[in-house]
């Protein structure tokens, strides 16, 4: 990979991936989740239900991340079959992918059986395990060979995890788009505990989208980060560009939580659906039946897919858009947010520590006295 940026075209391909020449021995970062993973860089795109095709997720994993498909989109488990056929013909030789496999609570469970069982078939080598009790599948998937990285939004739940078998855990902190639970607990204290409580790897998600924040999260104990909204502003996201465009347009304080009343919150875009949908969970809390018609998945599947309107429907988004300016291809974005990260740890970081200047101007100033 480095060869293709040593050639007379490598100022322009450089500069067109945002990165400068220095860049170019400092692009890898290994960890126990690269390793694990066999990917080249420590970013991870998470499930996300009508957005996660097979484009998006061969586009992550071809930049050297790992990208996932996410099942319950796919109508049927034939759909997802072809699904991760698709990925796979898009895929360069050797990529691994994921599968998102999330168990929601419902009164009319989808087949999980036969889409776990074309996940098996079809030799996914990842699965994203997310939801309430996921021992049964975790053990499936293990048998089976595929490594599981459960996303999880407690340390409770993260241990037990770790306890049913579990490769990896994605820790969900309050950030989150979606569902980030009901202990309102962010990633600066999720990420830290983590690291005290679990043996497993582990990956920070939720309100990730830069490099400088890549480097927090290591330093934090995490061995990469997941990211949902940052993939969804970009090229290959097959949303409509309107999303995007209030992706970007959007700042930290766009977004506002729902559905907290029937005890499944979602972080969702901060427009007027939403308020409706909290309007009504305030008169009539605890009423699913209430607010279905506003929270329906296939409201906003219309607005990503057909009519790219941001304020038609309840849509899942984080915080993090307030990091997000553009829509660069994921290739840029996992290079850019790589090359960062590197730059914070082996500069910034360093250069604050003590050592030579701090110690002994500390010395040599006591020395004086
Ligand atoms: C539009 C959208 C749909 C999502 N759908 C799912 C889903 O079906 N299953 C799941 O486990 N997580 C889902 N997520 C959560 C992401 O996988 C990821 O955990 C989350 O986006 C991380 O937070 P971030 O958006 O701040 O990066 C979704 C996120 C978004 C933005």
């Amino acid at each position: 990979m480095r060869e293709l940026f040593r050639s007379a075209a490598a100022p322009r391909r450089l500069s067109s991936l945002g990165l400068r020449a220095r860049d170019l021995d400092a692009m890898v970062l290994k960890t126990r989740v690269t390793e694990l993973l066999k990917i080249e860089h420590p970013i991870i795109q998470g499930g996300m239900h009508h957005v996660g095709y097979a484009t998006l997720a061969a586009a992550v994993s071809n930049a050297g991340g790992l990208g996932t498909v996410t099942a319950l989109t796919q109508r049927t488990p034939e759909l997802l079959r072809d699904e991760i056929r698709a990925c796979k013909a898009l895929l360069k030789p050797g990529k691994p992918f994921a599968v998102n496999f999330t168990l929601l609570p419902s009164l009319a469970p989808p087949d999980y059986g036969a889409y776990a069982q074309v996940i098996v078939d079809e030799g996914v080598p990842v699965v994203e395990t997310a939801g309430r009790n996921p021992g049964k599948w975790i053990a499936f998937f293990k048998k089976h060979g595929v490594t599981v990285v459960h996303k999880c939004v407690a340390i409770k739940h993260a241990l037990t995890a770790q306890r049913l078998g579990a490769d990896c855990i994605s820790m969900d902190g309050f950030e989150c788009a979606g569902h980030p639970g009901e202990d309102d607990v962010g990633n600066l204290v999720l990420l830290a505990k983590a690291r005290t409580a679990l043996t497993i790897p582990y990956v920070a998600s939720g309100g990730v989208g830069t490099g400088e924040q890549l480097a927090a999260c290591l330093a934090l104990g995490a061995d990469g980060v997941n990211m949902g909204t940052r993939f969804m502003a970009t090229k290959e996201a097959p949303v409509h560009d309107g999303i995007k465009a209030a992706l970007v347009k959007a700042d930290e304080r766009s977004t506002t939580l729902v559905m907290k009343s029937v005890g499944n919150t979602e972080r969702v875009y901060k427009n007027d659906v939403a308020r409706q949908v909290q309007e009504i969970e305030a008169r009539d809390p605890g009423k699913i039946e209430a607010i279905r018609h506003l929270v329906s998945g296939e409201n906003y599947r219309k607005s990503f897919q057909e009519s790219g309107d941001p304020d038609s429907s309840v849509w899942s988004c984080g915080v993090v858009m307030g990091l997000i300016d553009d829509v660069p291809t994921c290739e840029e974005l996992v290079r850019r947010m790589v090359a960062d990260a590197e730059r914070v740890i082996t500069g910034r970081l360093p250069s604050m520590v003590g050592g030579r200047s701090g110690l002994w101007s500390m010395v040599a100033g006591r020395s004086k006295l």
